[in-house]
């Protein structure tokens, strides 16, 4: 295992490149099962789940190409020859957005059989949204030994879907499996995040017939089959916050490299601002800096976009430690996605739970400890919290990190934060 170290106080200075983004990475992945010919994706993140992934769908039978050229990597994946429909659960259990190989399998080869993802550290994680979404579309759907078995043995038809709660994976996975059902597919209370609208683009660039993109109601035409395509993936809008939010806590001015991400960054870049964050656009980017002496404190409510991201929440609550007065931050996603709470507390944050909704008092400073990480972006709280504060922070299980945040140590690095990964003791 490995750990992170950081001496905290160091004012970030510099450019931090944004990698793709891995939540739009992840269904575009899968996305290639719904065709014979070869799907090329650039601007793929060098990321634990993307391996994991990549794993998966070369255990399908799905030929892997890389292509790595200086700073970008693209993936070639050609799913002429899949002879398996089975994801095991020794994959799944690593990564729930394994499950997106689901939709794609049974539209293209009427049958896929996959592990129950089970929960983590976040919440149970559910996915009666996807079945259900699926049997709409005429699949029979088996529960056993731990396994969904789905079957459409003269293929799916198109239905009216209709999502009760909005679910980004279900509106992918349903999206995905109507572009090759017979007839129109209207998929109702969609998810409207924007790696959603990059899934729906390369969809269409494979021939698929897709009208709604960015709305709560998707269109979908099935067609009998899909091309190949090149895509790139879009940038990370969380990881490009998480950087932002680095800024900010240290008083520092870091150049977020990207182009369009102040669009992306629709739900929170408002919320940034009004804590105080200066985002200025440049010509390659977006400047951060923190143009008030301490954060303002404010109401934050994570919502489905265009809200405030729930992937956001542990990193306004590392920024909102060291706010002016008080914050109250309410996670209404996620039944557990506190974990970051008690390590910001061991480290002199004031920060009171009830229910969903935490109460941050702003404090002079924080104190440098040993922290746990738990879920990828409670792990990005931690290392925020350790930046900014006094002394010496040590970040244990950073395998979290590792999921979601790729060459983190290298980026903090070269805007002056004085930070490394070292081989941790048995922790
Ligand atoms: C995606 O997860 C993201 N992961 C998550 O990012 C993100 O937090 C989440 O969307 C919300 O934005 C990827 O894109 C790979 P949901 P997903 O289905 O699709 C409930 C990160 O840190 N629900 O939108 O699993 C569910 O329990 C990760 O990068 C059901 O009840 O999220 C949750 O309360 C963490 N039944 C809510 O809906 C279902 O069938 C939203 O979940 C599906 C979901």
């Amino acid at each position: 295992m490995e750990k992170i170290v950081i001496q905290g106080g160091a004012r970030l200075e510099g450019q931090i490149p944004i990698s793709g983004a891995k939540n739009a990475a992840l269904p575009l992945m899968a996305a290639s099962l719904l065709t014979s010919d070869t799907l090329t994706l650039g601007n793929i993140p060098d990321l634990a789940d993307i391996r994991t992934l990549s794993q998966l769908l070369t255990a399908l039978g799905v030929g892997l190409n890389h292509e790595k050229s200086a700073e970008k990597t693209s993936l070639s994946f050609t799913a002429r020859d899949v002879y398996n429909t089975t994801a095991p659960y020794d994959i799944v259990r690593k990564m729930r957005a394994s499950i997106l190989v689901l939709g794609p399998l049974l539209a293209r080869f009427g049958e896929a059989t996959v592990s129950l993802p089970g929960g983590c550290a976040i919440g149970n994680r559910p996915i009666d949204l996807h079945l259900k979404g699926f049997e709409d579309l005429g699949a029979d759907i088996e529960l056993a030994d731990g396994y969904v078995r789905a079957t459409a043995p003269k293929g799916l038809k198109g239905a009216v879907v209709h999502f009760p709660v909005v679910s980004v994976g279900a509106t992918e996975n349903i999206l995905m499996a109507a572009c090759l059902a017979d007839g129109e597919t209207v998929i109702e209370n969609a998810a409207r995040e924007p790696e959603i609208s990059d899934l729906a683009h390369c969809l269409q660039a494979m021939g698929a017939q897709i009208e709604g993109l960015g709305t709560e109601r998707l269109v979908i035409q099935g067609q009998p089959q899909l091309h190949g395509a090149q895509y790139n993936v879009m940038a990370d809008r969380i990881e490009a916050g998480s950087y932002i939010a680095a800024a900010a806590m240290t008083h520092g001015k870091i150049e977020i490299l990207g182009q369009d991400l102040l669009p992306i960054m629709t739900g929170f870049a408002d919320t940034l601002k009004s804590a105080g964050v200066s985002l200025t656009p440049t010509d390659g980017g977006i400047l951060a800096t923190l143009k008030r002496p301490k954060v303002k404190g404010l109401n934050v409510v994570t919502q489905p976009y265009p809200g405030f991201p729930t992937d956001m929440q542990a990193q306004i609550m590392a920024m909102m430690t060291l706010c002016d007065g008080a914050s109250v931050i309410t996670e209404t996603i996620f039944e557990n996605r506190y974990m970051h709470v008690p390590e910001l507390t061991r480290m002199g944050a004031d920060i009171t739970v009830h229910g969903s909704t935490a109460t941050v008092r702003g404090v002079s400073h924080l104190t440098g400890a040993p922290v746990m990480a738990t879920d990828l972006r409670a792990s990005m709280s931690l290392v925020l919290a350790g930046l900014a504060a006094e002394g010496e922070t040590t970040v244990n299980r950073i395998y979290h990190l590792d999921r979601g945040y790729e060459r983190l140590t290298e980026k903090l690095y070269a805007c002056g934060a004085r930070i490394q990964r070292q081989k941790a003791e048995n922790t």
